[in-house]
Protein backbone atom coordinates (compact mmCIF):
# COMPACT_ATOMS: atom_id res chain seq x y z
CA UNK A 1 0.00 0.00 0.00
CA UNK A 2 1.18 3.98 -0.58
CA UNK A 3 3.55 4.24 -3.48
CA UNK A 4 3.82 7.49 -4.68
CA UNK A 5 1.16 8.37 -7.28
CA UNK A 6 -1.72 10.84 -6.56
CA UNK A 7 -3.82 8.54 -5.39
CA UNK A 8 -1.48 7.17 -2.48
CA UNK A 9 -3.96 8.04 0.31
CA UNK A 10 -6.67 6.50 -1.74
CA UNK A 11 -4.00 3.43 -1.58
CA UNK A 12 -3.65 3.77 2.44
CA UNK A 13 -7.15 3.39 2.49
CA UNK A 14 -7.23 0.22 0.50
CA UNK A 15 -4.54 -1.26 2.47
CA UNK A 16 -6.04 -0.86 5.82
CA UNK A 17 -9.74 -1.74 4.93
CA UNK A 18 -7.91 -5.53 3.64
CA UNK A 19 -5.75 -5.49 6.88
CA UNK A 20 -9.12 -4.90 9.11
CA UNK A 21 -11.13 -7.98 6.80
CA UNK A 22 -8.65 -10.29 6.07
CA UNK A 23 -9.54 -13.67 7.99
CA UNK A 24 -6.45 -14.40 10.46
CA UNK A 25 -7.15 -17.85 10.40
CA UNK A 26 -6.30 -18.15 7.13
CA UNK A 27 -3.65 -15.10 6.89
CA UNK A 28 -0.79 -13.87 8.67
CA UNK A 29 -0.78 -10.08 6.71
CA UNK A 30 2.45 -7.96 6.93
CA UNK A 31 1.43 -4.61 5.74
CA UNK A 32 4.36 -2.77 3.47
CA UNK A 33 3.78 1.04 3.35
CA UNK A 34 6.00 1.70 -0.15
CA UNK A 35 7.58 5.18 -0.25
CA UNK A 36 10.16 3.68 -2.63
CA UNK A 37 10.81 0.23 -4.62
CA UNK A 38 14.13 -0.56 -2.90
CA UNK A 39 12.72 -0.75 0.09
CA UNK A 40 10.07 -3.22 -1.20
CA UNK A 41 12.53 -5.70 -2.94
CA UNK A 42 13.64 -6.02 0.99
CA UNK A 43 10.30 -5.90 2.49
CA UNK A 44 8.97 -8.66 -0.20
CA UNK A 45 11.04 -11.41 -0.36
CA UNK A 46 9.78 -13.53 2.04
CA UNK A 47 5.78 -13.47 0.99
CA UNK A 48 3.68 -15.67 -0.24
CA UNK A 49 1.64 -13.64 -2.01
CA UNK A 50 1.33 -9.86 -2.70
CA UNK A 51 -1.84 -8.74 -1.68
CA UNK A 52 -2.06 -5.39 -3.99
CA UNK A 53 -3.77 -2.46 -2.05
CA UNK A 54 -1.70 -0.13 -5.05
CA UNK A 55 -3.19 2.60 -7.01
CA UNK A 56 -2.21 4.56 -9.80
CA UNK A 57 1.39 5.09 -11.50
CA UNK A 58 3.77 2.35 -10.85
CA UNK A 59 0.93 0.61 -8.58
CA UNK A 60 -1.18 -0.54 -11.30
CA UNK A 61 0.21 0.48 -14.53
CA UNK A 62 2.35 -3.06 -14.40
CA UNK A 63 5.52 -1.34 -13.02
CA UNK A 64 5.02 -3.24 -9.54
CA UNK A 65 3.67 -6.05 -11.40
CA UNK A 66 6.69 -6.68 -13.52
CA UNK A 67 8.98 -6.25 -10.58
CA UNK A 68 7.23 -8.91 -8.82
CA UNK A 69 6.90 -11.12 -11.68
CA UNK A 70 10.97 -10.73 -12.61
CA UNK A 71 11.40 -11.70 -8.21
CA UNK A 72 8.60 -14.57 -8.59
CA UNK A 73 6.56 -13.19 -6.19
CA UNK A 74 2.90 -14.12 -6.91
CA UNK A 75 0.40 -11.01 -6.57
CA UNK A 76 -2.95 -9.84 -6.59
CA UNK A 77 -5.31 -9.03 -9.45
CA UNK A 78 -4.26 -8.43 -13.32
CA UNK A 79 -0.99 -9.16 -14.79
CA UNK A 80 1.98 -6.58 -16.56
CA UNK A 81 0.05 -6.09 -19.77
CA UNK A 82 -3.05 -6.03 -18.94
CA UNK A 83 -2.59 -3.48 -16.24
CA UNK A 84 -0.71 -1.28 -18.40
CA UNK A 85 -3.32 -1.78 -21.09
CA UNK A 86 -6.07 -0.28 -18.41
CA UNK A 87 -3.62 2.15 -16.77
CA UNK A 88 -3.12 4.03 -20.57
CA UNK A 89 -7.24 5.18 -21.34
CA UNK A 90 -6.15 6.08 -24.99
CA UNK A 91 -4.68 3.16 -25.48
CA UNK A 92 -7.31 0.93 -23.20
CA UNK A 93 -10.71 3.14 -25.57
CA UNK A 94 -9.09 2.36 -29.10
CA UNK A 95 -8.97 -1.58 -28.09
CA UNK A 96 -12.12 -1.62 -26.63
CA UNK A 97 -13.48 0.34 -29.63
CA UNK A 98 -12.42 -2.09 -31.96
CA UNK A 99 -13.77 -4.85 -30.28
CA UNK A 100 -17.18 -2.63 -31.14
CA UNK A 101 -17.88 -1.01 -27.79
CA UNK A 102 -19.16 2.28 -27.45
CA UNK A 103 -16.57 4.92 -25.66
CA UNK A 104 -16.96 8.82 -25.93
CA UNK A 105 -15.24 10.38 -28.90
CA UNK A 106 -12.00 11.95 -27.63
CA UNK A 107 -8.45 13.24 -28.98
CA UNK A 108 -4.83 13.24 -26.83
CA UNK A 109 -2.93 16.93 -26.44
CA UNK A 110 0.55 16.42 -25.01
CA UNK A 111 2.12 19.32 -23.59
CA UNK A 112 3.75 20.76 -26.71
CA UNK A 113 0.17 21.03 -28.04
CA UNK A 114 -1.00 22.36 -24.92
CA UNK A 115 1.57 25.74 -25.41
CA UNK A 116 -0.79 26.55 -28.72
CA UNK A 117 -2.73 29.41 -27.91
CA UNK A 118 -6.00 29.05 -26.12
CA UNK A 119 -8.07 30.16 -29.93
CA UNK A 120 -5.64 27.51 -31.75
CA UNK A 121 -6.26 24.85 -29.44
CA UNK A 122 -10.12 25.70 -29.20
CA UNK A 123 -10.29 25.22 -32.84
CA UNK A 124 -8.59 22.00 -33.02
CA UNK A 125 -10.84 20.32 -30.08
CA UNK A 126 -13.83 22.17 -32.06
CA UNK A 127 -13.18 20.05 -35.21
CA UNK A 128 -13.65 16.53 -33.19
CA UNK A 129 -15.37 17.17 -30.74
CA UNK A 130 -18.55 18.81 -29.56
CA UNK A 131 -18.75 20.73 -25.82
CA UNK A 132 -19.05 19.99 -23.42
CA UNK A 133 -15.37 18.04 -22.95
CA UNK A 134 -13.87 16.14 -20.19
CA UNK A 135 -10.17 17.03 -19.47
CA UNK A 136 -8.17 14.27 -17.75
CA UNK A 137 -4.82 12.92 -17.53
CA UNK A 138 -4.33 10.34 -19.03
CA UNK A 139 -3.06 8.23 -16.79
CA UNK A 140 -4.67 9.32 -13.74
CA UNK A 141 -7.34 7.93 -10.99
CA UNK A 142 -9.92 8.75 -8.51
CA UNK A 143 -10.98 12.22 -10.96
CA UNK A 144 -7.91 13.74 -9.53
CA UNK A 145 -7.69 16.68 -11.97
CA UNK A 146 -10.25 15.97 -13.95
CA UNK A 147 -12.47 19.01 -15.18
CA UNK A 148 -15.05 18.87 -17.46
CA UNK A 149 -15.82 22.36 -19.28
CA UNK A 150 -18.22 23.91 -21.39
CA UNK A 151 -16.52 25.97 -24.18
CA UNK A 152 -12.88 27.28 -25.23
CA UNK A 153 -12.52 29.55 -23.30
CA UNK A 154 -11.82 26.98 -20.31
CA UNK A 155 -9.49 24.94 -22.23
CA UNK A 156 -6.60 26.01 -22.14
CA UNK A 157 -6.87 26.57 -17.79
CA UNK A 158 -8.05 22.81 -17.41
CA UNK A 159 -5.36 21.52 -19.67
CA UNK A 160 -2.71 22.86 -17.36
CA UNK A 161 -4.15 21.79 -13.86
CA UNK A 162 -4.17 18.17 -16.11
CA UNK A 163 -0.43 18.53 -17.20
CA UNK A 164 0.36 18.48 -13.21
CA UNK A 165 -0.55 15.05 -13.26
CA UNK A 166 0.52 13.38 -16.53
CA UNK A 167 2.08 14.61 -19.51
CA UNK A 168 -0.83 13.10 -21.24
CA UNK A 169 -3.73 14.41 -21.47
CA UNK A 170 -7.33 12.91 -22.95
CA UNK A 171 -10.31 15.78 -24.04
CA UNK A 172 -13.11 13.25 -24.26
CA UNK A 173 -17.02 14.26 -25.39
CA UNK A 174 -18.84 14.34 -21.97
CA UNK A 175 -21.91 12.07 -22.22
CA UNK A 176 -24.63 13.50 -20.52
CA UNK A 177 -26.69 10.39 -18.87
CA UNK A 178 -26.55 7.75 -16.28
CA UNK A 179 -22.98 6.63 -14.49
CA UNK A 180 -23.03 3.21 -13.67
CA UNK A 181 -20.01 1.15 -12.62
CA UNK A 182 -19.95 -2.84 -13.40
CA UNK A 183 -17.60 -4.90 -11.34
CA UNK A 184 -16.30 -8.38 -12.34
CA UNK A 185 -14.76 -10.90 -10.52
CA UNK A 186 -13.23 -13.84 -11.96
CA UNK A 187 -14.95 -13.37 -15.30
CA UNK A 188 -18.29 -13.22 -13.62
CA UNK A 189 -20.23 -9.19 -13.72
CA UNK A 190 -21.77 -8.53 -10.29
CA UNK A 191 -24.94 -6.55 -9.73
CA UNK A 192 -24.28 -3.24 -11.44
CA UNK A 193 -24.29 -0.38 -9.17
CA UNK A 194 -25.98 3.23 -10.32
CA UNK A 195 -24.05 6.58 -8.86
CA UNK A 196 -25.36 9.58 -8.06
CA UNK A 197 -23.18 12.73 -6.55
CA UNK A 198 -23.60 15.65 -5.20
CA UNK A 199 -20.69 17.66 -6.91
CA UNK A 200 -21.30 18.04 -10.94
CA UNK A 201 -19.69 14.66 -11.41
CA UNK A 202 -18.29 11.84 -9.21
CA UNK A 203 -15.12 13.54 -8.65
CA UNK A 204 -12.58 13.16 -5.66
CA UNK A 205 -14.76 14.88 -3.04
CA UNK A 206 -17.75 12.88 -3.94
CA UNK A 207 -15.70 9.54 -4.19
CA UNK A 208 -14.57 9.57 -0.68
CA UNK A 209 -16.53 11.54 1.37
CA UNK A 210 -19.43 10.10 3.33
CA UNK A 211 -22.96 10.73 2.41
CA UNK A 212 -21.58 13.27 -1.05
CA UNK A 213 -22.69 10.03 -3.40
CA UNK A 214 -25.36 7.81 -3.83
CA UNK A 215 -24.26 4.20 -5.14
CA UNK A 216 -27.37 1.83 -5.73
CA UNK A 217 -28.37 -1.37 -7.02
CA UNK A 218 -29.28 -0.45 -10.50
CA UNK A 219 -32.14 -2.86 -12.43
CA UNK A 220 -32.57 -2.65 -15.70
CA UNK A 221 -35.04 -4.00 -18.39
CA UNK A 222 -33.08 -7.17 -19.45
CA UNK A 223 -32.43 -5.98 -22.93
CA UNK A 224 -30.49 -2.96 -21.62
CA UNK A 225 -28.76 -5.00 -18.42
CA UNK A 226 -27.49 -7.33 -21.16
CA UNK A 227 -25.95 -4.75 -23.40
CA UNK A 228 -24.14 -3.88 -20.20
CA UNK A 229 -22.92 -7.07 -19.60
CA UNK A 230 -21.93 -7.58 -22.81
CA UNK A 231 -19.82 -4.41 -22.90
CA UNK A 232 -18.04 -4.75 -19.55
CA UNK A 233 -17.18 -8.18 -20.42
CA UNK A 234 -16.19 -7.36 -23.85
CA UNK A 235 -13.63 -4.60 -22.00
CA UNK A 236 -12.29 -7.56 -19.46
CA UNK A 237 -11.71 -9.88 -22.20
CA UNK A 238 -10.46 -7.08 -24.69
CA UNK A 239 -8.24 -5.48 -22.24
CA UNK A 240 -7.24 -9.30 -20.84
CA UNK A 241 -7.74 -8.64 -17.29
CA UNK A 242 -7.89 -11.11 -15.20
CA UNK A 243 -9.31 -11.80 -11.22
CA UNK A 244 -11.23 -8.52 -10.87
CA UNK A 245 -11.70 -5.12 -12.31
CA UNK A 246 -14.02 -2.56 -12.77
CA UNK A 247 -15.68 -1.23 -15.57
CA UNK A 248 -16.83 2.48 -15.35
CA UNK A 249 -19.88 3.82 -18.18
CA UNK A 250 -22.25 6.57 -18.71
CA UNK A 251 -25.59 4.65 -19.82
CA UNK A 252 -27.21 7.14 -22.44
CA UNK A 253 -30.71 6.16 -24.33
CA UNK A 254 -29.89 2.64 -23.37
CA UNK A 255 -26.54 2.38 -24.86
CA UNK A 256 -23.56 2.21 -22.68
CA UNK A 257 -20.16 4.25 -23.19
CA UNK A 258 -17.23 2.75 -21.36
CA UNK A 259 -15.32 5.56 -20.15
CA UNK A 260 -12.66 3.06 -18.39
CA UNK A 261 -11.46 0.08 -17.13
CA UNK A 262 -9.83 -0.04 -13.45
CA UNK A 263 -7.32 -3.21 -12.84
CA UNK A 264 -6.83 -1.81 -8.94
CA UNK A 265 -10.35 -0.84 -8.41
CA UNK A 266 -10.79 0.91 -4.43
CA UNK A 267 -11.53 -1.30 -1.97
CA UNK A 268 -11.71 1.43 0.86
CA UNK A 269 -15.28 1.51 2.71
CA UNK A 270 -16.43 3.70 0.44
CA UNK A 271 -15.60 2.32 -2.91
CA UNK A 272 -17.78 0.66 -4.96
CA UNK A 273 -16.39 -2.79 -5.51
CA UNK A 274 -17.19 -4.20 -2.34
CA UNK A 275 -20.87 -2.66 -2.33
CA UNK A 276 -21.10 -4.59 -5.51
CA UNK A 277 -19.64 -7.69 -4.26
CA UNK A 278 -22.00 -7.14 -0.70
CA UNK A 279 -24.93 -6.69 -3.23
CA UNK A 280 -24.50 -10.22 -4.39
CA UNK A 281 -23.89 -12.19 -0.80
CA UNK A 282 -19.82 -11.72 -1.04
CA UNK A 283 -18.40 -9.67 1.81
CA UNK A 284 -15.30 -7.88 2.10
CA UNK A 285 -13.52 -10.72 3.63
CA UNK A 286 -15.23 -13.75 1.24
CA UNK A 287 -13.89 -11.08 -1.62
CA UNK A 288 -10.53 -10.73 -0.62
CA UNK A 289 -10.45 -14.84 -0.12
CA UNK A 290 -11.77 -14.86 -4.16
CA UNK A 291 -9.36 -12.19 -5.20
CA UNK A 292 -6.49 -14.02 -3.54
CA UNK A 293 -7.29 -17.84 -3.98
CA UNK A 294 -7.96 -16.69 -7.90
CA UNK A 295 -4.47 -14.96 -8.16
CA UNK A 296 -2.97 -17.83 -7.06
CA UNK A 297 -4.53 -20.67 -9.60
N1 LIG B 1 -8.87 4.62 -8.93
C1 LIG B 1 -9.69 4.24 -7.81
C2 LIG B 1 -8.89 3.64 -6.71
C3 LIG B 1 -10.81 3.33 -8.24
O1 LIG B 1 -10.95 3.13 -9.42
O2 LIG B 1 -11.51 2.83 -7.39
MG1 LIG C 1 -9.77 4.76 -12.86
Amino acid sequence: MGGDSSERQVSLMTGQEMLSHLDRDKYDPYPIEINNGSELVEAIRDVDVALLALHGKYGEDGTIQATLHSLGIPFTGSGVLSSGLCMDKDIAKKLIRLEGIHTPNWMMVDSRMAELDGKALAGKVREGLEYPVVVKPNSGGSSIGVQIIHSGEELQSALQEALRWDDSVMIEHYIGGQEITCAILNGRMLPVLSIASSSDFFDYTSKYTDGMADEQVIHLPPEIEERVRAAALGCWHALKCSVYARIDMILRDGIPYVMEANTLPGLTSASLLPKSAKAAGISMSELLDSIIEHSLL
